[in-house]
């Protein structure tokens, strides 16, 4: 420890990391990493006292909203592109693997499980799309892979998300499939319509304060997974959908962007969605890892 001054403030917190409890060395760089740049932050603005109080003040409204169904921080962290970054430092391109993006916060653990080519719709609404959605799971080499566990869920055509919805069922348009022996995956969902992510409280501030609007493009969330690949966290995008290239959270990428088709008669819905999705197995992961 030591006498603090301007020029030597940074050196001494960070020197002070650890010395009386464990760290591990990933936390140590971490937290050197916060120290540095937040002081470097700090003197760049000049911050102001007043200035540091309204923004704790933010944080702590921030985090009293969060509950079961919000999680204001992970909408905070997309609002100014950090989850997408993140995603991104967690999950690089690599060889012709699908891409990944970010999770959102509307994932809900333990969907229905339903069989291939079941329906996810458990209420219409009157200005609904139904889509047939289908495709292969598929390793690197192009060999479809079976047993793969597909999560996938949207929102409503009413813009909202089941949980955040009284007025839908629980579960409403949202399951868990998987792939058959071939390596391919089907299920009946309706297309998914732009929405904006929540933009009252302190999304909503930090929005307006950065003259963004709230909108997402139409996309369906995927959660791919299977013993001994790595698992994709991903988003497929309707290729006609408004906000394409004005998503209010940085997400979409151009490898995610499909099309949808008016369906052939025998598939009992309105439109028609292929999309293939190529995993990485596990061992790529843990080469990327150590590079
Ligand atoms: C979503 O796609 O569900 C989402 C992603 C980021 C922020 C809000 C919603
Ligand atoms: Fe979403």
């Amino acid at each position: 420890m030591g006498i603090v001054n301007q020029d030597n403030i940074t050196d001494v917190v960070i020197d002070s990391l650890g010395k009386s409890g464990p760290i591990t060395e990933r936390q140590r760089e971490i937290m050197t990493g916060v120290i540095k740049h937040m002081h470097a932050f700090i003197k760049d603005v000049k911050l102001q006292h007043s200035e540091f109080l309204e923004a704790c003040a933010y944080l702590e409204r921030a985090g009293k909203l969060c509950n079961d169904n919000r999680q204001e921080f992970i909408l905070l962290a997309d609002i100014i592109g950090v989850e997408v970054l993140v995603d991104m430092m967690t999950n690089p391109v690599s060889g012709n693997a699908s891409e990944s993006t970010v999770l959102g916060p509307f994932y809900r653990e333990n969907p229905p499980v339903l069989p291939k080519g079941a329906s996810t719709i458990q209420k219409h609404f009157d200005n609904e799309e139904t889509a047939w959605f289908e495709g292969y799971i598929r390793d690197e080499n192009g060999n479809g892979i079976a047993g793969v566990t597909l999560d996938v869920w949207e929102d409503a055509p009413n813009g909202i998300y089941e949980n955040l919805d009284p007025d839908q069922p629980e579960y409403n348009l949202r399951g868990r499939f998987e792939t058959d022996e071939t390596g391919h995956y089907a299920f009946v969902a309706v297309r998914p319509v732009p929405y904006p992510i929540p933009e009252d409280e302190t999304a909503g501030e930090l929005l307006q304060f950065m003259g963004h609007h709230p909108n997402r493009p139409g996309h369906m969330h995927f959660i791919i997974s299977k013993d001994g690949y790595r698992p994709l966290i991903s988003q497929i995008y309707d290729a006609d959908s408004a906000w394409l290239d004005n998503d209010s959270v940085f997400a979409v990428k151009e490898s995610l962007i499909g099309t949808f088709k008016p369906a052939a008669p025998e598939l009992g819905t309105d439109l028609h969605f292929e999309f293939d999705f190529i995993l990485q197995t596990a061992a790529a992961e843990k080469a990327i890892a150590a590079e």
